[in-house]
């Protein structure tokens, strides 16, 4: 008979090896690895993004499960070469929960496999383009895609009376998408698009391209740029003519972005355009947060800011579903379906494609109380991606 002594030391022995890593557990952060460019052309929404989570942290506090959340913040410059680096890096050697941000569709798609054999989710907070969540089952997405708001504009134009259209985008993912889908629903519309211009995505130089919309004299051009290279585009269609020859710029609403709105001046006021945030949207919950975002990072949020706003908040709620755990395969089960009101209206993550459900809005610029916003004027309701499977 082995004495009690000895029994409680084996118990002791055996109990302990089981017990450390959980008790451990408890007092080590969840990190969550937020890779964004906060450099290069798309440094716009690096910024935005990281004053967006930020903000969310200070509302609702570093602690969710009784666990402290870290996040670890890495600049990819826009690069995808360096955003998948990065991602392993933070996976293998910092040991992420979560890996989130993604300001560009390349860094996104860069990322898929990382997550998929890692078995860690990727909020995609930014990039836009339609095919990215299907890339690994770890991806969700809070931000758009480009079919939702291009399908959108064309049915307005269609409504409108834009018969004759041209599309220019930017020439890689996003753009393509919404240069398909605009022209698909077009089509399907009785309109017609008379040229389809496609731009490089790096150093865009718009005159050429504008010179060859203006030769064209359609009723209206339709455009994708992302933000950051979209901001000098207004200018350039005004200086080059084109409002004067009665072509109107309808587009993604990176084209009046809320980020360098105010730069822009008076070539933007009427300029209509479909998306999924306007900082001038009416609800009690925007203007709260517009006016904390304004109050702490001293400029205004654009839609990258929800995105990234969004995404902690399906990152928040699914650790607290979890009570903490940071399994993967149970962090995405917890994500997936999440419906809320979000600042841009209400919102899903689809339980079925992990993509985003959301309001498209029809807004036109306008000035109010001396400045320029992007005034809603028609919702559709509850869109869900027109190319998802
Ligand atoms: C993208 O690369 O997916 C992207 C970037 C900026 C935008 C929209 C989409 O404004």
């Amino acid at each position: 008979m082995p004495s009690k002594r000895h029994v409680l030391t084996l118990v002791t022995a055996l109990a302990l090896p089981l017990l450390a890593p959980a008790a451990l557990a408890q007092g080590e952060p969840v990190k969550i690895g937020l890779i964004l460019p906060m450099t290069g052309p798309f440094a716009s929404t690096g910024r935005q993004i990281e004053a967006a989570v930020k903000l969310y942290m200070a509302q609702n506090g570093t602690t969710v499960a009784g666990r402290k959340v870290e996040v670890i913040l890495k600049d990819d410059a826009g690069t995808p070469d360096q955003t998948r680096r990065l991602a392993q890096e933070l996976v293998v050697n910092d040991k992420v929960a979560v890996l989130a941000g993604f300001g560009i569709t390349p860094a996104a798609l860069a990322v898929g496999p990382v997550a998929t054999q890692a078995k860690v989710p990727a909020v995609i907070m930014a990039a836009a383009t339609s095919g990215i969540v299907a890339g690994s089952p770890y991806f969700v997405r809070t931000s758009y895609t480009l079919p939702q708001t291009s399908v959108t504009m064309a049915e307005w134009a269609n409504k409108n009376n834009m018969k004759k259209l041209v599309t220019m985008v930017s020439d890689y993912g996003p753009g393509i998408d919404a240069e398909k889908s605009f022209k698909e629903r077009v089509l399907l519309n009785g309109g017609q698009v008379i040229g389809e211009i496609r731009i490089p995505m790096r150093n865009p130089d718009f005159a050429p391209f504008l010179q060859r919309v203006r030769d064209l004299q359609p009723d209206a051009v339709f455009v994708f740029i992302p933000s950051g290279p979209a901001a000098s585009l207004m200018k350039q269609f005004s200086e080059r003519g084109l409002d004067k020859a009665n072509i109107k710029l309808i587009g993604d609403g990176g084209v009046t972005d809320d980020d360098t709105l105010g730069e822009m001046g008076d070539a933007a006021l009427g300029t209509v355009t479909s998306f999924h945030y306007s900082a001038a949207h009416d609800s009690p919950l925007n203007k709260k947060f517009v006016e904390a975002f304004q109050a702490q990072a001293k400029f205004r949020p654009n839609f990258m800011a929800v995105g990234g706003y969004d995404g902690m908040r399906v990152i928040y709620k699914a650790l607290e579903s979890t009570k903490g755990k940071t399994d993967g395969d149970a962090l995405i089960a917890a994500m997936k379906g999440q419906t809320f009101e979000s600042p841009r209206g209400p919102i899903t993550v689809d339980a079925q494609t992990r993509d985003i459900v959301q309001n498209v809005y029809i807004r036109r610029v306008e000035r109010k109380g001396g400045q320029l916003w992007n005034t809603e004027i028609e919702t559709f309701p509850n869109v869900k991606d027109p190319r998802a499977k």
